[in-house]
């Protein structure tokens, strides 16, 4: 019996009695939310804290009322990434399974550190893990982990690299031991995602020691240029190739890149966190030759496999180096006494030690739908991406500028008798009232130093008549500012 020395909690603080609610009526709203329209509202900070409740949380909001409240919010204020007319930067659509699969995440609750202390969900992880690396066709002693994007991905990609490069005194003397005679470099192409630059900060390279490429007139990187800087540096700590630049799209020419690699035992790193989708479509497969012979690949769940936030693979093709990194015990944490299945952990191979179960919803979607049906998903993304600049070349008054490589294109809208300033002001102007209207969005964008109009296609929900309409929407206000400009 418990006596009053023994601690109690008062019954009105008990955490365990859940709430009852009805998840799906719940979420009825939210789930219609996804396609509406407005894709965005221009709002100021100020407006949208007047819908969010910032006061201190006494408790006693119902479930009901707490996702009425942030349901109005999303209404009232939306980005929808969701929407089928999204052609926005790089942003995933999230499939029907998601809100099932991340509702099963929340419930186990399981640390995904290793076999250990998940069994299921390593045993996910590493199945997810082998049929995506099956997809770049890499070794069966390669490995993977999860990890929450592609900016993280980048950079694990990257430090393995440096382990490789300067040996196992690395990982107790740091980078500045090895930086004395001279500086340790990246090369990559001057299209590269900004996250090599900061993964270049956070691993205390540089950003002073990036080299960045000049890209050919398809945005890709030069050949001859990266063969004369890797003449020029002795101190190269790997060459990130790009397999879908972020901003056109472009897929850098891996098999002779890797060639260049190979011949000087340097670390190819291949940046695939946008253009990974493409592969599971057997016919866009071979656009990505050479990505096999990479020494680390980086493939974006939440981005073109249409997966809902987040998720990003780091292949590694040969694991050890990344072993030689990061793995650690401690009192209270032994590990990896032998190399059997059972004491393999995902800690040992990148930085996180608690890890959310980020696999399962990969793992459900896949088995639910299958790699095979999305892979034609992914390849009517980039006939409708080719539509559209076949569409773009016949129209007088546009201007294809990047040509699609995979599902992204860049154009312009250039009616005769215009000056470039005024090109430029006229499509920064289009690409907002497409934004104000409400049922496409396009992101801004440069190429060759001018504004443009991009347009990224990885949404399993877009159809051709959302290109045409958003194509037909560009004509018609490029039309319409023409002729108030002529009032
Ligand atoms: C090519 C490329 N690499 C890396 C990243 C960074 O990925 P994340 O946003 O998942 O950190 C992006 C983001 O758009 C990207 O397009």
């Amino acid at each position: 019996m418990p006596t009053d020395s023994h601690p109690r909690l008062d019954p009105d603080d008990d955490l365990t009695v859940a709430a009852a609610i009805d998840m799906n009526a719940a979420l009825a709203e939210l789930q219609q939310q996804r396609t509406r329209s407005p894709i965005i509202r221009p709002s100021t900070a100020a407006d949208v804290a007047t819908l969010i409740d910032q006061s201190y949380p006494q408790g006693g909001d119902s479930l009901e009322q707490l996702v009425t409240q942030i349901s109005h919010a999303t209404e009232r204020y939306p980005r929808r990434n969701t929407h089928p007319g999204f052609f926005g930067w790089v942003a995933p659509s999230g499939l029907p399974s998601d809100p099932l699969a991340h509702a099963m995440v929340s419930l186990l609750n399981e640390n995904v550190g290793g076999y250990w202390a998940s069994p299921v969900g390593t045993t996910i992880e590493k199945t997810v893990i082998r049929w995506l690396a099956d997809l770049v066709d890499f070794p069966t002693e390669s490995q993977g982990v999860f990890l929450s994007g592609g900016s993280m991905a980048n950079m694990c990609g990257i430090a393995s690299a440096c382990a490789k490069r300067f040996g196992t005194d690395y990982r107790s003397r740091g980078l500045a031991a090895f930086s004395v005679e001279s500086k340790p470099v990246i090369i990559c192409s001057s299209a590269a995602h900004f996250s090599i630059r900061r993964a270049a900060v956070m691993l205390g390279i540089g950003t002073d020691n990036i080299v960045a490429i000049d890209t050919d007139d398809q945005f890709r990187m030069r050949l001859d240029a990266l063969e004369t800087a890797l003449g020029e540096h002795d101190n190269i700590i790997c060459v990130v190739a790009s397999a879908g630049t972020t901003n056109t799209g472009a897929i850098d020419p891996l098999p002779q890149i890797a060639d260049l690699c190979h011949a000087q035992d340097v670390w190819l790193h291949v940046d695939a966190a946008y253009g990974a989708g493409g592969l599971m479509s057997p016919e866009l497969r071979p656009r990505y030759r050479g990505i096999e012979r990479a020494d680390s690949v980086v493939m974006d769940m939440h981005k073109w496999f249409y997966q809902s936030l987040a998720g990003s693979l780091l292949l590694y093709r040969d694991p050890d180096w990344a072993r030689q990194l990061f793995t650690e015990s401690s009192d209270y944490l032994r590990m990896n006494e032998d190399d059997s299945p059972e004491q393999f952990s995902f800690f040992s191979i990148s930085p996180e030690l608690s890890r959310r179960f980020r696999a399962l919803p990969f793992y459900i979607s896949m088995r639910h739908y299958g790699l095979d049906r999305m892979g034609r998903n992914a390849l009517h993304n980039v006939r409708c991406a080719e539509y559209l600049a076949e569409r773009v070349r016949t129209e007088q008054d546009l201007e294809l500028i990047a040509a699609p490589q995979l599902s992204i294109l860049c154009f312009r809208y250039r009616p005769s008798g215009l000056d470039h300033d005024s090109v430029d002001r006229l499509n920064t102007l289009i690409r907002d009232r497409v934004q104000l209207e409400g049922d496409y969005l396009i992101s801004p964008t440069r190429v060759n130093e001018r504004p443009a109009l991009r347009v990224c296609i990885i949404n399993h929900a877009t159809r051709v008549e959302h290109v045409d309409g958003l194509l037909e929407s560009v004509l018609r206000i490029g039309r319409d500012l023409i002729a108030q400009d002529k009032e």
